[in-house]
């Protein structure tokens, strides 16, 4: 067996076997396959597809090519949830701490953000001295203690995801359905849990354009995820606006503290769904036993209390929870309406983008972060205004403001009609189908 032989071989839209496709992670894994061959076979894939049985040996391949975390010593169920990306999306901060009062395990590892998106370990380091980086011991301790733990994914977690993602990021090859579900899935699968509740975001935030291609990716996930045993099911929610109205690291810690001390927004009503999916997808619960669980962890004050347990156990400052008044951030500014009419449309990417531009994301792994940057939305999707109305409140400390209004302005578009109001939810796909919202 040869790459070029494998090359060929999808280039033709013939379907690879099992071998061919570990012949290939491995090698590239193990530096004896090089980059240029690589490329093209990534390209091929893009441009011709993979059937589940290839996605599925792919996604396997890649599982195996590092630790896989056993967590059934835990003896209970442990659930795991993952957003494929987008602005103010902190529902992992609170989804946690609500699940773990609920009676399930959540052992979460997650990622930084990177260009325009945000990133739940980056939040949560702008809580003083909390440490992302436990041992493996150390994590299965706080979940069994605690019922719930967040740290960064280990070095060793799915390493063939980590070169096929880079290089795939420099050759045009990010953008390919099979590819996306193999990166995702292989991390998944290897983090332990039984349970999995995928969110795939679509819209202008989002890797997904459109609730189509994000259902499509969505099946496929939902697919893998079955044959490797787990219970999984997957949302389509929309990443056309801003999720939360808080966007940056400790504003976005602020924002999570707001809804677990009972605020109903748009951040509330998705991390609503994703629990009550999760939970009824565990056996345990019942979508309306869910619901009711859901809202008294809320309402009794437990889960804000967990999340500060949580935060506790991983050496951070828990009184920043308790008292989120105490985060340092930068000086506001605003950006407002130009006229008067109903807010259309937002590109939310480049309200991500305008908190990177001042210092609250990075453009490069290695670039450092200033948490105290952001903004906080006070307009949505279908929002009246009146010329002059405050858009977005934007906390700064001097560095990229001017882009970063300039970027925001643009970025909200105000027309003379209104629009329909904007679900939440779109789908929720799960291994015997599709229920439209
Ligand atoms: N997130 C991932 O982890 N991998 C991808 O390929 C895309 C989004």
């Amino acid at each position: 067996m040869t790459i070029i032989d494998i090359i060929e071989k999808k280039k033709n839209k013939q379907e690879l076997t099992v071998e061919e496709i570990n012949f290939f992670v491995n090698g590239f894994t193990d530096g004896s396959i090089p980059d240029y061959q690589i490329s093209p076979l990534l390209m091929a894939i893009l441009l011709n597809g993979m059937t589940d049985n290839e996605t599925f040996a792919m996604t396997n391949a890649m599982l195996h090519s590092g630790d896989v975390v056993d967590m059934s010593a835990l003896g209970g169920t442990v659930v795991d949830k993952h957003s494929t990306g987008g602005i103010g999306d902190s529902t992992t901060l609170a989804l946690a701490p609500i699940l773990a009062c609920c009676g399930v395990y959540v052992a979460k590892m997650s990622g930084r953000g990177l260009g325009f998106t945000g990133g739940t370990i980056d939040k949560l380091e702008s809580i003083p001295n909390f440490d992302t980086a436990l041992s493996e011991e150390e994590f299965f301790n706080v979940v069994k203690s605690v019922g719930c733990a967040v740290i960064g994914q280990t070095a060793n977690l799915a390493p063939a995801d980590k070169k096929f993602y880079a290089l795939r990021d420099v050759t045009g090859t990010v953008n390919s359905i099979p590819l996306i579900c193999a990166s995702i899935m292989s991390k998944k699968l290897a983090s332990g849990s039984d349970t999995i509740l995928l969110d795939v975001k679509y819209g202008s935030g989002a890797f997904m354009p459109n609730p189509k291609s994000a259902l499509e990716l969505a099946k496929k996930m939902v697919t893998i995820g079955t044959l490797a045993g787990k219970r999984i099911g997957a949302l389509i929610t929309d990443m056309q606006q801003p999720l939360s109205d808080h966007v940056g690291n400790s504003l976005e810690i602020i924002g999570i503290v707001e809804v677990l001390n009972g605020k109903k927004n748009r951040l509330y009503y998705e991390i609503k769904e994703v629990a009550l999916r999760l939970l009824a997808l565990t056996g345990k619960y019942t979508l309306a036993s869910a619901e009711v669980a859901f809202q008294d962890a809320i309402d009794s004050g437990k889960a804000l209390n967990k999340f500060a347990e949580m935060v506790e156990a991983q050496h951070g400052d828990a009184s920043y929870i308790l008292h989120p008044e105490k985060f340092v951030i930068g000086t506001k500014d605003v950006v407002v309406a130009d006229k008067s009419g109903y807010v259309t449309h937002m590109v939310a990417a480049d309200i991500g983008r305008a908190v990177t531009h001042m210092g609250g994301g990075r453009m490069q792994k290695t670039d450092s972060i200033d948490f105290s940057v952001g903004v906080i939305m006070k307009v949505q999707l279908g929002s009246k205004v009146n010329k002059g109305d405050v858009l977005c409140e934007v906390y700064h400390n001097g560095k990229g403001l001017d882009e970063a209004k300039s970027l925001i302005a643009n970025a909200i578009t105000i027309g003379r009609k209104p629009i329909p109001e904007h679900k939440i939810a779109y789908a929720y796909v799960h291994k015997d189908g599709v229920e439209l919202y």
